[in-house]
């Protein structure tokens, strides 16, 4: 049988359809080239504070303080307190972060920030 040159092309456009799909996802997960901070915070905070530090997983929502992006505090929000309860933790719901080094502790406060939308 003779194939209509519309149907004859169609294998190609198919493949070349799912390739630029391959190739958006690909640019997409890419993209996002993520921060230490960022990545940091993904691996050490997300799972009780959220990605978005907004606290509203099942399990730790009923803490009031675990929302990170209000502007509600236990005490003094400037840096080097909120530094001091990473490395202390909240006993006896968040674990102590005193394996992080300086470094890392000033991505994750800074990641924090940006999450709060007060740098960029
Ligand atoms: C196992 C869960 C858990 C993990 C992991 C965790 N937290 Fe927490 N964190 C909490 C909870 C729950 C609270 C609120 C405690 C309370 O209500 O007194 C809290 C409180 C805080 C506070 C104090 C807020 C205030 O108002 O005093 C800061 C700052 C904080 N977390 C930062 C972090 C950072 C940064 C990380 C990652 C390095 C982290 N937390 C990891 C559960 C966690």
């Amino acid at each position: 049988m003779k194939m209509s040159p519309v149907t004859s092309r169609l294998p190609g456009l198919i493949l070349g359809f799912l390739l630029s799909g391959v190739a958006l996802l690909g640019m997409a997960l890419g993209c996002g080239t993520q921060t230490e901070g960022a990545k940091l915070w993904r691996h050490h905070c997300a799972e009780c504070h959220g990605l978005e530090g907004r606290g509203n997983l099942l399990g730790y929502s009923r803490y009031p303080l675990v929302n990170l992006v209000d502007d509600a505090w236990s005490g003094s929000s400037d840096t080097g307190s909120l530094e001091e309860i990473v490395l202390q933790g909240v006993f006896p719901v968040m674990p102590a972060f005193d394996q992080l080094d300086d470094d890392e502790l000033r991505a994750i406060m800074d990641h924090l920030q940006m999450l709060r939308g007060e740098i960029y």
